[in-house]
């Protein structure tokens, strides 16, 4: 009798334990599928979502119900004293301190380091940085255009940036060679999901033909930008030896981008200026400047300082004081 009621017992405890390890195996399974088709990645581990999610809470500025923060890039090289990161840096302190503006974009900017020299670096000069991690690859080195780390570390950022629009944040996304100037945001529609500087800009914010330049964007954390960012960063595998920017490119057209319904605007050149627009950048006007068309750390280096001396020296309240030193030693023309 006791012998049979154990025996029972036995069975019912093996039966229930089964249906427990088949539900969680089931959870796991599910939970992977979800991984899988949501736009989490799988290199942030749960303490760096948890860095993460701190470093979004602290730099957010929030306006209704919508947070946006402001990221940049780099890597060793450019975070080193001296280069890149300094520089822009600078750039948002006069920002600050102008009397036109009272908005301290300082608090609500993040370093993204590509590699831990960067992120030792950026943490001597800024309060806000992540290290963003990446499988096996160290992007420490001064990466040449489209080598095939730099294509790496490119489409690691769209990555990223899917997985800050998945947890609700707007971002610009501005490269560490790009000064600000005047406060970006007014220059901005309400009306887009996303927006991207230009090379050469044609004169209408619809037009597919501008030529994009992604290395200044800004996105709306919705669910067409999180959708539209999966999507781009899927079609790296349909164009293996192309660079976000030139996959962007091949995809604006595609029917899906319809589909997703994702409003795409293009940035005015005068506005949002850059090397290869120099002949039509003006000190009224620019919010930004980005040393592009233009090889080379030092040559960027050299000229971004140059551009941010004048900058300096710039009399808000004479407007006939108006051009900036045109930038030496660079191609001048997209690349
Ligand atoms: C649009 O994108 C889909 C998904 O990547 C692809 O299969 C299709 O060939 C693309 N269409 C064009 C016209 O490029
Ligand atoms: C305005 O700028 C121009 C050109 O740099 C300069 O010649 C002129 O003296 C300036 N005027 C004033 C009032 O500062």
């Amino acid at each position: 009798m006791t012998a049979t009621k154990a025996v029972l017992a036995f069975c019912v405890c093996f039966v229930l334990l089964l249906a427990f390890y088949h539900r969680e195996s089931l959870i796991s399974l599910h939970e992977q599928l979800r991984l899988k088709t949501t736009s989490i990645n799988m290199w942030e581990d749960k303490e760096q979502v948890g860095t993460l999610k701190e470093l979004l809470q602290k730099a957010e500025m929030r306006n209704g119900g919508e947070k946006t923060v402001i990221f940049t890039s780099v890597n060793a090289a450019w975070a080193e004293p001296g280069s890149l990161l300094e520089i822009l840096l600078e750039s948002f302190k006069l920002l600050k301190n102008s009397r036109t503006q009272e908005v301290d974009f300082l608090k609500h900017l993040i370093v993204l380091a590509f590699d831990h020299k960067a992120y030792e670096r950026c943490v001597e000069v800024h309060p806000l940085c992540y290290q963003v991690r990446t499988d096996g690859i160290d992007f420490s080195s001064a990466k040449p255009y489209m080598s095939h780390d730099y294509v790496k570390m490119m489409w690691r950022r769209i990555e990223f940036l899917n997985n800050v629009l998945a947890m609700g944040y707007s971002f610009i996304f501005s490269d560490a060679d790009i000064i600000w100037l005047r406060n970006p945001f007014p220059l901005l529609l309400p009306s887009r999901d996303f927006e991207i500087t230009t090379d050469r800009y044609n004169g209408n914010p619809n037009s597919h033909d501008n030529a994009p330049n992604g290395g200044y964007t800004f996105a709306r954390s919705n669910k067409r930008t999180i959708k539209f960012y999966k999507f781009w960063y899927d079609s790296r595998l349909k164009y293996p030896i192309k660079h976000d920017q030139d996959v962007f490119i091949e995809i604006r057209h595609n029917k899906t981008m319809k589909d997703i319904g994702v409003n795409v605007g293009y940035l005015d050149t005068k506005f949002f200026a850059s090397f290869c627009s120099y002949s039509v950048y003006h000190m009224n006007l620019a919010a930004t400047i980005h040393a592009n068309c233009c090889n080379g750390l030092h040559n960027k280096i050299r000229n971004l300082k140059m551009l941010l001396d004048d900058w300096k020296h710039f009399n808000i309240d004479n407007q006939t004081q108006r051009v900036w030193q045109r930038p030496n030693g660079c191609t001048l023309k997209p690349v």
